[in-house]
């Protein structure tokens, strides 16, 4: 796939390392921006209040599949429920949630788990099979929450993961599994 990733820090950067060792086409542009012409899926990994201002930097952003992975602290941006909400008014296409939930400080460590870890998303049906494969590709595990509509609860978890991180757990991978999957 050829992929624009919008931030390139630790989340854009490091995401955009793995895809490209799983053989896709991929670009990250930080906030001088790009072109997404040509695109087949438009990764956002600015912060989350710089989203306006990180998607008004690229040109040819025309209804592409998009996957917002951003984490905003504080309020819901103006208008919209979800950071998610917002990308997908900016973009225009089909539009997941994800990876905001998994710590960008692991992306190295993912390849040594005995399990692929879990990736919790949320995405409109269209954006569902593409955002699947490239969870896989990054090297984790997809777990499907639901349609865009749960984008506010994945986006709130950063309270829980905060506290987490900040507590004896520190950065972690999560799992859920049935009973007796593993
Ligand atoms: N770090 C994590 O473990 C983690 C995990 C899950 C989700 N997230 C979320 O993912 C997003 C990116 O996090 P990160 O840790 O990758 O951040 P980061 O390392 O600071 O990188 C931020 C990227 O966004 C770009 N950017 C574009 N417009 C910007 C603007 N107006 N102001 C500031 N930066 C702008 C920066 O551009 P330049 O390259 O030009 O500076 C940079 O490439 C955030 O929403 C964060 O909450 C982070």
């Amino acid at each position: 796939m050829r992929i624009i990733v919008v931030g390139r820090g630790h989340v854009g950067g490091g995401l955009a390392g793995r895809w490209r060792a799983a053989g896709h086409e991929v670009t990250a542009v930080g906030r001088d921006g790009g072109d997404a012409t040509g695109a087949d899926v438009v990764v956002v990994a600015v912060p989350g209040d710089a989203v306006e201002a990180g998607l008004a930097a690229v040109a040819g952003l025309d209804g592409q599949l998009t996957i917002d992975a951003t984490n905003k602290f504080g309020a819901r941006p103006d208008g919209y429920d979800s950071v998610a909400q917002q990308v997908k008014a900016i973009v225009g296409g089909p539009t997941a949630k994800a990876f905001n939930t998994n710590f960008a400080s692991l992306y190295d460590a993912v390849d040594a788990e005995r399990v692929p870890p879990g990736t919790l998303y949320a995405a409109d049906t269209e954006a569902r099979e593409t955002t699947e494969q490239l969870i896989r590709d990054a090297g984790f595990d997809p777990i499907h929450l639901g349609d865009l509509t749960l984008a506010p609860l994945l986006e709130s978890l950063i309270a829980l993961t905060s506290a987490l991180d900040r507590g004896d757990l520190g950065p972690f991978f999560y799992r859920f599994n049935r009973p007796g999957e593993l």
